[in-house]
């Protein structure tokens, strides 16, 4: 019996805030759409978004979208393409009106306006020190994100297929992408669904780390499914690691603290950001930020039994501020670190928690797959699993969500008009689902080390060899480690073989997207001899603009890199020259 086949005009890859904001785009346009997501769609990770999404509304001071869009390509240590940087910056504030027109429950200013906090990176203009350029919902902000896109899709019909699981892409002999092959985790039954159009918006891949802010959930799936289809992955060496995930638990402590008033201390009670940004302090860029951090640490003057986090002090700001603005944090402070931050400081160290790299794409959405930037027809990527690249080498926080709803609508638009354009989805190549069943067949008959075995010591590996800090020696070490354990998580077993809601077959399934991007980062770090943004090499401490200033794009098969040039020519105003970075 043949596999079961569904046709749509578009299939949407994930069911966060980036597919979500991109499934109303096509519904709107009138297309048989689905978004297929491995959970429940409000069980996203855009959920968990805490702090805000940036605009220039000028609500509390003067701004505009020109500083904001300094400000990011300074904050992505000039990696960022400046023309992407452009479009989401002057589309920002129309994103922000348009989510309180969808209903989202923005917090207010006393005038009545969409209240607006500073945030890390977004710098000095005009001798201020900070600028209130994040849009909040306390510190809730991807939670009423979420649920408002999902309400506005249930009242635009799109299709939901809830707790599917997508394995692979099918790319047909001209090396167009015509449909998936998905599971249905339920019943683990096979389809395969046939699309004129497809978008992956599968969100980040932070459990590649021990310690991680990132859902369980954020396994690289999309990012594997194209390195398995011969497409690079763009920029994998550049890992955000979050200044204040909570000690020992990873749970992520907005930056909003900061925004706030919060700030951090050593075991001396030094505000210890003077140092490292004398203007900026707390609220300079998250790399300088982490860094700022893991010097104290190794310097010795750690808190805690080990000496090996900071504190968070907040409580100053009073229990008003804290209940109404902060209310989230609060909670997860008693829960994960069983502290009250009314009364006393939170203990937090850097953690891992965003990919600025990912499947490289043009502004509109659509995947690329060679230094020429090739379109890849019928594939679009975006959100975290895309490299677009607005954050270069290092994001600013709350621009993450605005890319989601920038290039979600602009990725959805484009996306749409092609898939109008054609009568039916292209046809399926013969054996198209061939690999994907030699890859399910290798997995129930696998009888080397288990999903626990093989991941875990990924995530050592990951977490020892390619953090903060980056060492020549600790790079080879972990770059042959992680190639050989590539080979190893080829003969994973699974001891349950049953295929009702196997969850044992879905950790086995999303390990091997995890090893791509395992893979992925380190050798391309390993490749960059110089340090930009989240990329701190001890043995090349300098940013290198001449050899360095450009895209690493790394092939799978073959552990291949090439390199393709950084758009430095935004689309109507003039280039933002290199300089220094400092806060
Ligand atoms: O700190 C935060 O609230 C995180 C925001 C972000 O990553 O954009």
């Amino acid at each position: 019996m043949g596999i079961n086949t569904i046709t749509y005009d578009a299939v949407v890859v994930g069911g966060g805030g980036a597919g979500l904001r991109a499934a109303l785009a096509l519904s709107d346009a009138g297309l048989k759409v689905a978004v297929i997501s491995k959970v429940f769609p409000t069980r996203s990770h855009t959920v968990a978004a805490q702090g805000g999404i940036a605009a220039s509304l000028g609500n509390a001071g003067e701004d505009n979208w020109l500083w904001h869009m300094y400000d990011t390509i300074k904050g992505s240590d000039y990696l960022g393409d400046q023309d992407a940087i452009e479009y989401m910056c002057k589309n920002a504030a129309a994103a922000v009106y348009e989510l309180e027109h969808f209903g989202m429950p923005f917090d207010r200013m006393a005038d009545g306006k969409i209240y607006q906090r500073p945030f890390g990176g977004m710098t000095q203009h005009f001798g201020k020190s900070t600028i209130s350029r994040t849009c909040a919902a306390a510190d809730r902000t991807g939670h009423a994100m979420l649920h408002t896109l999902y309400q506005r899709n249930i009242a635009n019909n799109t299709h939901f297929l809830i707790e599917w699981f997508a394995l692979d892409l099918i790319r047909d002999e001209e090396g167009d992408v015509v449909g998936l092959i998905v599971m249905e985790i339920e019943t683990g039954e096979i389809s395969v669904l046939n699309s004129k159009t497809t978008m992956l918006a599968t969100g980040g891949a932070g459990r590649i780390f021990q310690a991680s802010t990132n859902a369980f959930i954020n396994t690289g799936d999309g990012l594997g499914m194209v390195s398995r289809a011969n497409i690079p992955l763009e920029d994998m060496e550049f890992w955000q690691f979050h200044p204040t995930g909570v000690a020992g638990a990873g749970v992520l402590i907005s930056e909003g603290v900061r925004g706030e008033g919060g700030y951090l201390v050593n075991s001396l009670g030094e505000r210890f950001m003077q140092r490292y940004a004398p203007n900026a302090m707390d609220l300079a860029s998250r790399d300088v930020v982490s860094r700022a951090i893991a010097t104290e640490i190794k310097e010795g003057r750690g808190v805690g039994k080990n000496a090996d986090t900071v504190l968070l002090k907040l409580d100053h700001l009073g229990e008003d501020v804290i209940k109404s603005k902060l209310p989230g944090i609060r909670e997860i402070a008693k829960n994960f670190a069983n502290i009250d931050p009314i009364k006393d400081p939170i203990p937090v160290v850097p953690t891992c928690h965003y990919m600025m790299g990912g499947i490289p794409t043009n502004i509109h959405g659509q995947v690329v797959d060679n230094a020429k930037n090739r379109v890849v027809n019928g594939l679009y990527a975006v959100g975290e699993c895309a490299c677009v690249s607005v954050h270069g080498a290092n994001r600013l926080g709350s621009n993450s969500l605005l890319d989601l709803m920038v290039f979600g609508r602009a990725a959805g638009d484009h996306m749409a008009d092609y898939s109008k354009k054609l009568t039916h989805a292209k046809p399926l190549p013969v054996n198209h689902a061939e690999q994907t069943m030699t890859r399910l067949f290798r997995l129930e008959n696998g009888s080397g080390e288990s999903v626990s075995e093989v991941g875990d010591s990924m995530r050592r590996i990951m977490q020892a060899h390619c953090g903060v800090f980056r060492f020549p020696e600790l790079l080879d070490k972990g770059a042959k480690e992680i190639k050989e354990l590539a080979i190893r998580e080829n003969h994973i077993r699974i001891k349950d073989k049953n295929k009702i809601f196997n969850t044992a077959r879905i950790e086995a399934l999303e390990l091997d997207n995890l090893i791509e991007v395992a893979k992925a980062t380190m050798l391309s770090a390993q490749a960059r001899e110089e340090s930009r943004g989240a990329h701190c090499r001890e043995d090349f401490p300098e940013r290198n603009d001449e050899t360095w200033l450009k895209h690493t794009l790394f092939y799978s098969e073959g552990n291949v890199l090439d390199y393709k040039p950084v758009v430095t020519k935004p689309l109507s105003v003039e280039t933002f020259p290199l300089k220094a970075r400092v806060y």
